[in-house]
């Protein structure tokens, strides 16, 4: 019901040569593929060249970060519509790393998430607990209050076009995973939040991707998990041959889904 995406995350990854480089490899083996949604985050310099090769492809594009303000005396930003006009179709917004280091909060996850559904742009909202709020138990109260405010005052038919990615901080390029287990308890509980918060409609189309040590030896177990719908995935990323292969079994694993076997 849900088609899967795979979101490559570079991160501050990658010159324009490359980006190229590996984009080509991923436009030349993943061509054929339906059953997954693929997209490339690369860094905002080689943004423009990447959106070039991979047009009229099935890779999408997306940014890492978007400012809420459009224009005006705001150096060192960039807006949703400067987005648009570059042809970039998704971005992701309040990875942990923005929180951890550049004073991103939920409040400031929700403007750039309201600009960037003015602009048409797919946001891709990263919520996910650090190692001490698992440990004290806290992981579903941080969680909710990250959901409860990063999507606060969003109309149902706003929510409907969420990504969210589920993406606890101790896992994220530490090769920890979370087990296929603690990962579905917690994407079920943001898929009930989205439930009583807005629609059936909106809980069961809203795609929720796990992040955190994605790997090709991880990827089939985690996304045959019921509220799995996909990875937003970082080192591995930057390899073509493990993006290729996590992205091909992600693939697989719809189709067996779908057919019901
Ligand atoms: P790793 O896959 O390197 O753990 O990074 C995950 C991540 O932060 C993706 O946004």
């Amino acid at each position: 019901m849900r088609k899967p995406i795979i979101a490559g995350n570079w991160k501050l990854n990658n010159n324009i040569q490359e980006s190229v480089d590996l984009v080509t490899l991923l436009k030349r083996e993943l061509t054929d593929l339906t059953g997954v949604d693929i997209v490339v985050c690369p860094v905002s310099t080689a943004l423009s060249v990447v959106q070039d090769l991979l047009l009229e492809s099935n890779i999408d594009v997306g940014a890492q970060n978007v400012y809420w303000e459009d224009s005006g005396a705001f150096t060192g930003e960039v807006s949703a519509p400067l987005l648009k006009d570059l042809g970039v179709k998704y971005c992701i917004i309040g990875h942990s790393e923005r929180r951890q280091y550049f004073g991103e909060t939920n409040e400031t996850v929700n403007k750039r998430i309201k600009a960037a559904l003015k602009h048409d742009l797919i946001p891709i909202v990263c919520v996910g607990e650090v190692l001490e709020e698992r440990e004290s138990g806290k992981a579903f109260d941080v969680i909710s209050k990250q959901c409860e405010e990063s999507l606060a005052g969003l109309t149902e038919e706003e929510a409907k076009k969420l990504v969210i990615a589920y993406e606890p901080v101790w896992a994220i390029g530490t090769g920890k995973t979370a087990t296929p287990e603690q990962a579905q308890e917690v994407h079920k509980f943001i898929r009930d939040f989205l439930r009583k918060t807005f629609s059936d409609a909106v809980a069961d189309g809203v795609c929720i991707q796990y992040g955190g040590s994605v790997k090709p030896d991880n990827i089939a177990e985690l996304i045959s998990q019921e509220d799995i719908d996909g990875a937003l995935v970082g080192g591995a990323s930057l390899k073509s041959e493990a993006f290729i292969e996590i992205v091909k079994q992600s693939s697989n694993s719809t189709q067996v889904t779908r057919n019901g076997i």
